[in-house]
């Protein structure tokens, strides 16, 4: 969720008299927008075949180098996986790529001129990089359909959206985002009352809303059944090549299912990249998955 949508919807929830549900302790909890709101995102400029591009990006906590040295671009409408061990930095750099943690050194830019160090974590949303968190980020007491109904009024402007009234166009994407995320037969169902994997659906619509060009999703499946898995490769692949998607996943199957190129982490810097079937061939990548 970005941070205007946390503000919103917490004003909402406040309305409904009802404490938000699992919006406090997520990896989010506590963001809040900054007054520093772009009014218009612009155009990213992708001439160079690249929406994102990190270069030597380093990051310490306390001396230990979670990120070292990462150098890594995506390409305009890719769909990247990202895989690696447990603490190899993997969303650290989601952190990093949208303003929550700034690294030490290094470049990190949106197409080729905007320099993402450069703007603050609300900034970097209403620019268009939108994230999922792995914990499901949905408010509880709304229905599905008020849900992402705030996500389109949010990304129009806090201010404007207490005067805002869908127009047909976007009763029409409402409605369209429905069946994208297959919750058409929900759309009055309580947030609340959804299985987890209808949640990180209705998350994902709510993110899709503000049209972000580039979606970091980090480990979406995490425990979803096998059907919700299955699905959610579906809903990915007809989202490629309209948005650009970063997805970090442990779950090897549904990365061989939606995969192009794959990158490997580890200790903060690819360690490998390539097609599925060339990392998992690749001997360094073998050692570290099995262990030293
Ligand atoms: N805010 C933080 N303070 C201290 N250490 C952190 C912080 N965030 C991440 N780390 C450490 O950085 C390393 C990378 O973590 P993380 O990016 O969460 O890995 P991954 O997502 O690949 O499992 C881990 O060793 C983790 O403990
Ligand atoms: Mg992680």
């Amino acid at each position: 969720m970005t941070p205007d949508l946390l503000e919103e919807g917490a004003r909402r929830v406040q309305k409904h008299r009802a404490a938000p549900t699992g919006l406090n302790n997520t990896e989010s909890g506590g963001r809040s927008a900054s007054d520093g709101r772009l009014t218009t995102a612009g155009e990213v400029d992708v001439a160079h075949g690249r929406i994102l591009y990190l270069e030597d990006v380093s990051v310490s906590f306390d001396g230990f180098k979670a990120i070292n040295k990462l150098s890594l671009d995506i390409a305009p409408g890719e769909l990247r996986c990202i895989i690696g061990p447990n603490g190899a930095g993997k969303t650290t750099m989601m952190d990093i790529i949208t303003g929550k943690t700034r690294p030490n050194e290094g470049r990190v830019f949106f197409g080729s001129t905007i320099d993402l160090l450069r703007h603050k974590e609300s900034e970097i949303a209403q620019l268009g990089i939108g994230r999922k968190f792995q914990k499901p980020t949905v408010f509880e007491q709304l229905t599905v359909f008020e849900n992402l109904e705030l996500a389109l009024k949010t990304h129009k402007g806090v201010k404007a959206s207490m005067f805002f009234r869908l127009d047909s166009v976007q009763s029409d994407r409402l409605a369209e985002m429905l069946v994208t995320i297959q919750l058409a037969g929900s759309v009055n169902r309580l947030a609340g009352n959804l299985s987890h994997g209808q949640k990180q659906w209705l998350e994902i619509g709510m993110l899709l809303m503000q049209d972000p060009k580039l979606l970091l999703l980090d480990e979406p499946v995490a425990g979803m059944t096998d059907e919700e898995t299955a699905r959610t490769a579906e809903l990915f692949l007809t989202l490629k090549g309209k948005h650009s998607l970063m997805v970090v996943e442990h779950d090897m199957s549904f990365i061989r299912t939606i995969s192009e190129i794959v990158t490997v982490l580890c200790d903060g810097s690819v360690l490998a990249q390539g097609t599925l079937d060339q990392v998992q061939a690749d001997e360094r990548v073998i050692e570290v998955y099995l262990g030293r």
